[in-house]
């Protein structure tokens, strides 16, 4: 699937959690280099090698293949003791890490105590008047917002101690918070991160030059992309395929593919609209058997049906090529399977009533009310044979038929092994 010289971006095209951790590794079989290029460590890919779990945050997955290149641009916001903890975490288990094949961008900037400071602040004002976005807690927003106000610390600061030092000395405000201790950590977590700073795009470039086939690993989902996510809630940074070759800082003509990456049923984590949520038994149901607890933070997922009108609009937003599909296989033995088909408009029932064709203020999401189809279900997705149960087939057909994108691939468990190309 990967060309010479290319990049292929793997991007979420719901609300995060689709299980893009899985598609890197498996695609980073054939890549040379793997790139972060937006988030931090709100993001949770979660990897299953046999009965082995490898959750990683801020890592690109592509690291749990030694002979493989991976990178952290420009566009990641970073907390450098998660980081550490993160490398020393997989060098334990025999992960080779180090200057030679993970590469962190020097622009790329620093999480601050204060940041999840403000961070709590805001969301404990906004629980009061009910507008909580439930946020990860990371501190990832109010980095980001230090980022566009030009006042924020980069990881260039924080490998030099004087450099840092100048810069608390010139910000104070970053001084609160900043104990001892926590000082005593970024200065630990900056001489252990310096073997791996080189300009990310600088060598980015050369390697495509030189014919190196590229995999950018999004995080989180278009639904959650800061402008055109669900806003106010969504996170702080850009997750359409359009922005990537920003935050790593290559020629968007040099991506020649978007893979999106979606869940059969599909979940959301923090507040926001969510058309087709389900309640009660069926919730329930759903969450335990796909396992839909936060890998960051913990949280029962909220789950429902695929919303095809969301994954068609998102889908052309993001050009997507490919779509890969995964974990139907929760869906095994459900007698039937819905689909949300439509947004109709509460007092109306007028399916493109909304004022600018899709839900954007807050108050047009309040007036969405769901049109869900319902498919016979399945008892096991792949037959002995290995080829797609009828009902199966049937339920990947209509979401081709409605989004125009071909299901390149279904995953049918959690492993790298367990999964078809089609
Ligand atoms: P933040 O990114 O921590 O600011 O959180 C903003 C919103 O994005 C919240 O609803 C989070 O639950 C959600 N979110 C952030 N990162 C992820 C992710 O990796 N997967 C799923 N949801 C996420
Ligand atoms: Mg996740």
């Amino acid at each position: 699937m990967l060309e010479k010289g290319r990049a292929t971006i793997v991007t979420g095209v719901q609300f995060g959690d689709e299980g893009k951790g899985k598609i890197v590794d498996v695609l980073s079989a054939d890549a040379d280099l793997v790139c972060r290029v937006q988030g931090g460590n709100n993001a949770g890919h979660t990897i299953w090698i046999g009965d082995r779990k490898v959750v990683t945050h801020l890592l690109p997955s592509g690291i749990l293949r030694p002979e493989k290149k991976v990178a952290i641009g420009a566009g990641v916001v970073l907390d450098p003791v998660v980081l550490v903890q993160e490398i020393e975490k997989l060098r334990k288990e025999g992960v080779p890490i180090d200057g030679s094949r993970l590469w962190l961008d020097p622009r790329a900037h620093i999480i601050m105590p204060l940041h999840k400071l403000l961070e709590r602040k805001s969301e404990d004002s906004l629980t009061q008047t009910g507008a909580a976005i439930g946020t990860t807690g990371r501190g990832i927003g109010p980095t980001y917002a230090s980022r566009a106000n030009r006042n924020g610390p980069r990881v260039c600061d924080l490998v030099h101690p004087e450099h840092l030092e100048a810069f608390l000395s010139t910000h104070v405000e970053f001084q609160e918070g900043f104990t001892s201790e926590i000082r005593a950590a970024y200065a630990e977590a900056g001489a252990a991160l310096k073997e791996f700073v080189t300009d990310v795009a600088l060598r980015a470039n050369d390697a495509l030059e030189q014919g190196a086939r590229v995999l950018i690993e999004g995080a989180q989902g278009a639904m959650l992309d800061v402008a055109f996510g669900t806003y106010p809630f969504v996170t702080s940074s850009s997750l359409i395929s359009g922005s990537a070759a920003g935050g790593l800082g290559i020629s968007p003509t040099r991506i020649n593919r978007v893979v999106g990456v979606i869940k059969a049923y599909m979940t959301r984590v923090g507040n926001g609209p969510f058309p087709s949520e389900l309640e009660g038994q069926l919730s329930e149901t759903l969450r335990e058997k796909g396992k839909e607890y936060g890998a960051t933070t913990g949280r029962p997922r909220r789950v429902g049906w695929l919303d095809l009108v969301a994954l068609r609009y998102f889908a052309r937003l993001n050009g997507i090529t490919d779509f890969v599909l995964m974990k139907s296989d929760v869906l095994d033995g459900f007698e039937s399977v819905g689909v949300l088909t439509d947004y109709v408009d509460k007092k109306t029932a007028r399916s493109t009533s909304f004022s600018f064709g899709w839900p954007i203020a807050a108050k047009e999401w309040e007036q969405v009310e769901p049109v869900v189809e319902f498919f016979s279900g399945w008892e096991q997705l792949l037959n002995v044979d290995n080829t797609l149960n009828v009902n199966f087939r049937t339920f990947v057909g209509f979401i081709e038929d409605r989004t125009k994108v071909p299901v390149r691939y279904v995953s049918s468990g959690p492993e790298r092994s367990e999964g078809i190309w089609l």
